[in-house]
């Protein structure tokens, strides 16, 4: 039984969508990849939320059936406001991801992350033959870093020691993120801390030593994956 109406068919982005062309454009692109019967990781994020409203109305008009693996609740109550069905990575194996990242430097290295959801984008990732980052021109730079900081989830107890650790391997300042609409630090959805730290430099390296320090549960860092970038 359905439940009719009722807080998620609300439910709208909470956020300003900034360059909404240029993610129309590559949500267009991404829509136009799905075949029938496709398993599909789904990561999170604005651009994310607006290729899957051009993928609800392709599978809508051309009744595909398609079940998605979302990263986060965002975007498991999107896919539920949309009426595209689920699947979780316990049952099924996504034949492809798609997803965003906040910078993309020349050898399609990454940061993502400003959404909090890495540890299951990260997961998706790992777990998908192929992946597409979409994005737009603003993602693009020379050096990862430039931007945005590298965000790590952290297991709760374990913040002063992660801090001492992750300023051991040269983060520059370490920002524990507070909540919007809640008082305090942000709680992931597996209920960890997220701290941003600052790096002047990001080696092939890094992601590594950082995922090997006690109380980290995952960077927001992706380096080396085999990923392949559309942009708008
Ligand atoms: C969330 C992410 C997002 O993919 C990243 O922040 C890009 O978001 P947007 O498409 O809104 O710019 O990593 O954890």
């Amino acid at each position: 039984m359905d439940w009719g109406d009722n807080i998620i068919s609300g439910l709208e982005w909470s956020a300003e969508i900034t360059n909404r062309e240029g993610k129309e454009r590559v949500g267009m692109n991404i829509a136009n990849k799905m075949k029938d019967r496709d398993i599909i990781g789904v990561g999170s994020g604005s651009t994310v939320y607006i290729a899957l409203l051009a993928m609800a109305k392709r599978i809508r008009h051309e009744s595909l059936h398609i079940q998605v693996i979302p990263s986060s609740m965002e975007i498991s109550m999107t896919c539920i406001q949309l009426g595209i069905p689920q699947t979780t990575l316990l049952d099924k194996k996504p034949d492809w991801t798609f997803d965003g990242a906040d910078e993309v430097d020349p050898n399609n290295n990454l940061i993502k992350g400003r959404g909090g959801a890495m540890f299951k984008e990260k997961l998706l990732i790992c777990n998908s033959k192929e992946t597409y980052i979409i994005i737009d021109e603003s993602k693009f730079v020379d050096k990862l870093g430039s931007k945005f900081p590298v965000p790590i989830e952290v297991f709760p107890i374990s913040l002063p020691y992660v801090e001492q650790e992750v300023r051991a391997l040269g983060a520059t300042d370490v920002i524990l993120r507070l909540a919007k609409g809640k008082d305090g630090p942000i709680l992931t959805e597996n209920g960890n801390f997220i701290i941003d730290a600052w790096f002047s430099l990001i080696d092939n390296g890094l992601e590594n030593r950082i995922k090997s320090i006690t109380g980290v549960i995952e960077s927001g860092l992706f380096i080396g994956y085999d990923v392949k970038i559309i942009k708008s």
